[in-house]
């Protein structure tokens, strides 16, 4: 899908000082994971109050009945999920010096799996469990062994293990939110993509990088002054960031999208 707008924004990325990405669940339904809000996504399945901490501080093993379920029955697992063209573009352009950092929603480690380095998990891993005492952190691969003999599984001091992902209710990680927060006023390009914009306070890192204070989201977004600052959409569709915060929307396949912009940005550095 040749676009003016991919050429743009590779003349964007090859001039940046500082860019860096927000990527959303879109960047991975490529690699089999549903996202969340799309037709068919994870909530049309499940029901998202069974992602809010009260619950599980409630009922743990409910909880975690119902990720095994998602992670077994159903035709896609975060255990198992690959990175796909798209992670591997962030991956490239980390690696060329030319994205300084990605900061996700998302709680797949695809990123990671990619070869991207600088990500700040905004939501936290749930290929990772903490005990909610002592904080010990376990992969997934020993929580699932445990599990096999317990649920919900526990840590060697008897507390019971959480996923490390941020549930609805709980707080960002601070050093997530201080750096992502930081990074997002500090860059002059951010790309946007696969995310529909909706959850804050993730949703606020754009207009914080427009320089645009999110109180005046429902204003239409007035922007503050601050040194130019670019931020580019790839999405399926249209966000409430569209033609309010976003420079222009790529509206295509992440995967696809990254990829050219990789292979532009690979023959202009050749
Ligand atoms: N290419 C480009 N865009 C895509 C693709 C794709 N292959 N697949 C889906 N999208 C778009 C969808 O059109 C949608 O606009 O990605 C966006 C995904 O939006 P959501 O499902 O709302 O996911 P996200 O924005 O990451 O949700 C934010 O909400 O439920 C919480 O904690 C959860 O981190 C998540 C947060």
């Amino acid at each position: 899908m040749e676009s003016p707008l991919i050429d743009k924004t590779v003349e964007l990325l090859l001039a940046a000082k500082h860019a860096i990405v927000l990527t959303g669940a879109g960047i991975s339904t490529e690699s089999g994971v549903p996202d969340f809000r799309s037709p068919g996504g994870i909530w049309e399945r499940y029901d998202p109050t069974m992602f809010f901490i009260e619950r599980f501080l409630a009922d743990p093993e409910e909880v975690w009945r119902c990720m095994l379920d998602m992670n077994r029955s159903s035709e896609f697992s975060l255990w198992d999920a690959r990175p796909n063209m798209g992670h591997h573009a962030l991956a490239y352009l980390e690696e060329a010096g030319i994205v300084e950092t990605v900061i996700t929603q998302n709680v797949d480690n695809l990123h990671q799996k990619a070869g991207s380095r600088h990500v700040i998990e905004f939501h936290g891993n749930m290929l990772f469990a903490r005990c909610m005492k002592c904080r010990r952190k376990y992969g997934y691969e020993q929580v699932l062994s445990d599990i096999e003999t317990r649920i919900p599984p526990r840590c060697e001091c008897g507390g019971v293990l959480k996923p490390d992902a941020v549930f609805f209710g709980e707080a960002i990680p601070q050093e997530a939110m201080k750096h992502s927060f930081r990074e997002a006023e500090d860059c002059d390009l951010m790309l946007v993509i696969g995310t529909s914009a909706q959850v804050e306070p993730a949703a606020s890192l754009p207009l914080i990088a427009k320089g645009m204070n999110s109180i005046f989201r429902g204003l239409g977004g007035i922007p503050l002054p601050k040194g130019k600052c670019h931020v580019v959409e790839i999405n399926r569709e249209p966000t409430p960031l569209t033609g309010h915060v976003s420079d222009f929307l790529i509206q295509g396949s992440a995967g696809e999208v990254l990829s050219l912009i990789e292979e532009k940005v690979r023959r202009r550095r050749d």
